[in-house]
């Protein structure tokens, strides 16, 4: 365990914009350089979100309306940040979050017409304090988006999710949304074109990182972040 303090990472994106292949790069080349690294996901992450993450995605809360759905959301990030991302971070880990929060913000916020108060409260209660250090916002068009994740969900045989099944409309307005995003917190989330080549949203991603991750002993004073 190294003795820096820990970083944490967060991505967004609609559907199929690459996220998953982008953290699992950035995981080996952050583990190869001497970081410790947690990669995780929501919903889920640990085992009580891992428990509500199925009700979600395969559409059985759809039922009961996007209030409820979205305090689901809210249960299963507490969990995941009070037993997995705070210790992690706590210990000098650089954690590495497949959505958060800003997905809440996009799909049940701004797509799920929640008054902005309803989300802000269940967000507050949800993250309890931990805020992303960065937060890599994967912007490609909806359409494209749509196509890949079709593809990989005939691949693994697991189809649409309750989300991936809605209206192309939907899924442009989440781009928008998430891209509104960046301008109105710009410190923290950063777009990245996600219809570049793949080791060149890799370089991008890496070079937005490098600029706020604190560094290992060996490699140069302590930052004191976080
Ligand atoms: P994924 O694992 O393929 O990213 O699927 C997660 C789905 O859940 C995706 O369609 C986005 C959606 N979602 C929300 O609607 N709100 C949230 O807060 C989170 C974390 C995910």
């Amino acid at each position: 365990m190294n003795q820096v303090t820990g970083c944490f990472i967060t991505f967004e994106g609609g559907e199929g914009a690459g996220k998953s292949t982008q953290i699992n790069r950035l995981a080996n080349l952050l583990r190869r350089r001497g970081h410790d690294v947690l990669v995780t996901r929501e919903p889920g992450g640990s085992q009580g979100a891992e428990a509500v993450r199925h009700v979600l995605l395969d559409g059985q809360a759809e039922e009961f309306g996007v209030r409820m759905e979205a305090i689901l959301f809210a249960a299963a990030r507490n969990d995941h940040v009070e037993q997995i991302i705070r210790p992690a971070l706590e210990e000098g880990t650089v954690v590495l979050c497949d959505r958060f929060m800003d997905s809440t913000r996009v799909y049940q916020g701004v797509t799920g017409n929640l008054e902005p108060a309803f989300t802000e409260n269940l967000e507050r209660v949800a993250v309890h304090g931990v805020v992303p250090d960065i937060t890599i916002i994967i912007d490609v068009p909806a359409k494209t988006g749509l196509e890949r994740a079709r593809k990989r969900g005939s691949k693994d045989s697991s189809g649409p999710d309750r989300f991936e099944k809605e209206e192309i409309v939907t899924h442009e307005k989440r781009r928008e949304a998430f891209r509104e995003l960046c301008q109105s917190e710009p410190d923290r989330c950063k777009l990245v074109d996600g219809m570049a080549k793949e080791d060149t949203v890799a370089l991008t991603i890496l070079e937005l990182v490098e600029a706020i991750l604190p560094e290992l002993p060996s490699t140069g004073a302590k930052s004191g972040k976080r």
